[in-house]
This record gives C-alpha cells, sequence and structure tokens, in this order.
C-alpha cells in the first residue's frame, strides 16, 4: 500500500512516499525558516501562501523521484492538526482534493502522532510500549506510546516549550531565529562552571516541566556582565546544562516509574548532542535504552505524516475507508482524544 504524507503545519512544506511492503520510498521538504527569520518569528499568514506555492511542486518532485505515477498511491495521510489554522487548511485541502479526484481515502493525521511513530521509520527501531521524550519548539511532553493510537500523557510542559526556550534565550544571546541550533553550536566554546541556572521543576515530584523562568534567569544574566564573546559562550552552556538535566532526570523518572525500558525522543530538540549524549549515558547506566529518528525525522517532514497513515490503515484492515468528501483542521488538538484505530 503506497501512502502520500503531506505536511504544512507550520513553517516546513514536507512531502513523501511510504510503501507498506517497501517502506520509504522518497521525500522532500521545503522550509521557510530563513524567509521568517526576518520576523524573528513564524507569520503566520506567509507561512500559509508560501505552502500554496510548494505544496504541488513538491508532490511532483516526490512522485517523480520515486519514480511513481499519481494513480498508484492508495491513500493520502496529510496533518490535519494542531498547528497554524491557515498552514494546516492547505495540505488538508490538496490531500482531500486528491483523495476526491483519485477515489483513494485521505486520513487526517495528529502532527505529534507523526512525531511519536517516526522513531519507528529509523534503525534500529524501539519495539511498542516505549516512552517519548517530544522535544520541539511548540512541545515538551513525556508520552506513554503502547500501540499506535494508543497514547498516555505523563508530563508536559506548563509554560514554554524547550525549543521555544531555546529560541527565546537565543535571540537574548544575539543568535537569531530560530536559534537553537546556534546555541548548542556557541555552547561548545562555553566554560562549564562558570555560571549556574536553577532547574525549574526538577523536584516537583512530578512529570511537567517549566521553561519560561530560565530565559529570564539568562536576562538577569546578561544584564549583570559585561557580554563578550566567551561570556555569551559560558551563558549558553549554562542554559543547556540547565535544560538538558531537566530532561534527562524527568526522562528517566518516566522510565522508572512505569517500568518500561525504551525511551525516544522526538522534535527539534532532540537534535542537540548534549541532549542526546547525557541522555543516552545516563539512560544506559540504569539498562535503558535510547533511539533517536534520524536528525532529518527529528524535526517536522512529510516522511512521519505518511508513516502515521500506514499505521493506521494497517492497524485497522477491516474498516472502510472512504474518498474525502469534506475536510476539516483542528488548530488545537489534544492527542489523548485521538481515536484509537477499530480492530
Ligand atoms: O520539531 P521542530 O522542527 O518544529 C516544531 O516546533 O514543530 O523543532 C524546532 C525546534 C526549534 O525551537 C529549534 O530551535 C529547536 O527545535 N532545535 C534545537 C536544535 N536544533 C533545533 N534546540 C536545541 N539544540 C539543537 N541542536
Ligand atoms: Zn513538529
Amino acid at each position: 500500500m503506497l501512502v502520500l504524507g503531506i505536511e504544512t503545519s507550520c513553517d516546513e512544506t514536507g512531502i513523501a512516499l511510504f510503501d507498506t511492503k517497501r517502506g520509504l520510498l522518497s521525500h522532500t521538504l521545503y522550509s521557510q525558516i530563513e524567509m521568517h527569520s526576518e520576523y524573528g518569528g513564524v507569520v503566520p499568514e506567509l507561512a500559509s501562501r508560501d505552502h500554496i506555492r510548494r505544496v504541488l511542486p513538491l508532490i511532483k518532485e516526490t512522485l517523480l523521484s520515486a519514480k511513481c505515477g499519481l494513480h498508484e498511491i492508495n491513500a493520502i495521510a496529510y496533518t490535519q492538526g494542531p498547528g497554524l489554522a491557515g498552514a494546516l487548511l492547505v495540505g488538508a485541502s490538496i490531500g482531500a482534493a486528491l483523495s476526491f479526484a483519485l477515489k483513494i481515502p485521505a486520513l487526517g493525521i495528529h502532527h505529534l502522532e507523526g512525531h511519536l511513530l517516526s522513531p519507528l521509520l529509523s534503525t534500529p527501531a524501539p519495539n511498542f510500549p516505549f516512552i517519548a521524550l517530544l522535544v520541539s519548539g511548540g512541545h515538551t511532553q513525556l508520552m506513554q506510546v503502547d500501540a499506535v493510537g494508543h497514547y498516555k500523557l505523563l508530563g508536559e510542559t506548563v509554560d514554554d516549550a524547550a525549543g521555544e526556550a531555546f529560541d527565546k534565550t537565543a535571540k537574548l544571546l544575539g543568535l537569531g531565529y530560530p536559534g537553537g541550533a546556534a546555541l548548542s553550536k556557541l555552547a561548545k566554546q562555553g566554560r562549564a562552571g562558570r555560571f549556574k541556572l536553577p532547574r525549574p521543576m526538577l523536584n516537583s515530584g512530578d512529570l511537567n516541566f517549566s521553561f519560561s523562568g530560565l530565559k529570564t534567569a539568562v536576562l538577569t544574566l546578561i544584564n549583570k556582565q559585561e557580554i563578550t564573546q566567551q561570556t555569551s559562550a559560558d551563558i549558553a552552556l549554562a542554559f543547556q546544562e540547565a535544560i538538558v538535566e531537566v530532561l534527562t532526570e524527568k526522562s528517566l523518572t518516566a522510565l522508572s516509574r512505569t517500568g518500561l525500558t525504551q525511551l525516544v525522543v522526538a522534535g527539534g530538540v532532540g537534535a542537540n548532542d548534549q541532549l542526546r549524549q547525557n541522555l543516552s549515558s545516563k539512560a544506559s547506566a540504569k539498562g535503558a535504552t535510547v533511539f533517536y529518528p534520524e536528525l532529518e525525522f527529528c524535526t517536522d517532514n512529510g516522511a512521519m505524516i505518511a508513516f502515521a497513515g500506514a499505521m493506521r490503515l494497517q492497524a485497522s484492515p477491516d474498516k472502510i475507508w472512504s474518498p474525502a468528501s469534506s475536510f476539516t483542521v483542528n488548530a488545537r488538538w489534544n492527542l489523548e482524544m485521538l481515536e484509537e484505530p477499530d480492530d
């Protein structure tokens, strides 16, 4: 079964073809980051217009590189939410139109379900059940993933997401937008021990996070120093150490509380080297294994949406899926409200 995946929830247009027998055949991505960086953040209206420009050429390119024709596609999977309403509508409308024209099913996929299942695209892949640490620009959550459609929220941020904290702190350090990767690069020149920042909610007893206070602590530090390149690097390192320690400790607590031994890290912050090193060494000391999707699947992409669609189709072999006759998007959508596949 060949599934075309369409991701347009934020500032990346991602298209992919996933075949249930042959795996991922091709995928393409266009990132709008350069356009938005001028404004210091994503401008929703510009995002929607750019998705309109990119989506059809990318679909053609993806089909061409997989040497597939439109008529070989058996189903469409598009991101239905959460995300920017206008941006989501672009992917949903093209997905529904293709479904209607080709008389094939269209599945509206939850963006975070895509992230949660994306580690299964890599080898070695985890087996169900596992814990997922979802750390992106918009989300910071610890989830228990028992099977396709069976997700339990264990904890989440009460304010800023981890990626948002990276981006806001990077901005304070003059690193541009989005600044997570640049901050992490700067931190490599930082000297450990010069500054120590708070570890918010480390001992809260639950699996929730809070990151908005960290950027305020960074701002206070910045206002007290003469900012040289070295001081910026020292602050970047202190910030990264604080966030990495909290993410690591809470992830390990999630493993020990559930008795599970596999941890999957998904979302853009999962690209952070220090987080990867720290998580892997601490988890293996406790007999657990950490899985990271390849970098291209860590950030937003179409492959995870095509894959989530294929998993849902396979999980409900007897369900009759109809071509789309209408479509909706859910800009806000709780993952736990997601329907479980019919068996
Ligand atoms: O998952 P993602 O591509 O997009 C969504 O938010 O859905 O995540 C983007 C986030 C941004 O906040 C970016 O600054 C952060 O991931 N990020 C990083 C690194 N690379 C990307 N944060 C820390 N270290 C990195 N190396
Ligand atoms: Zn995402």
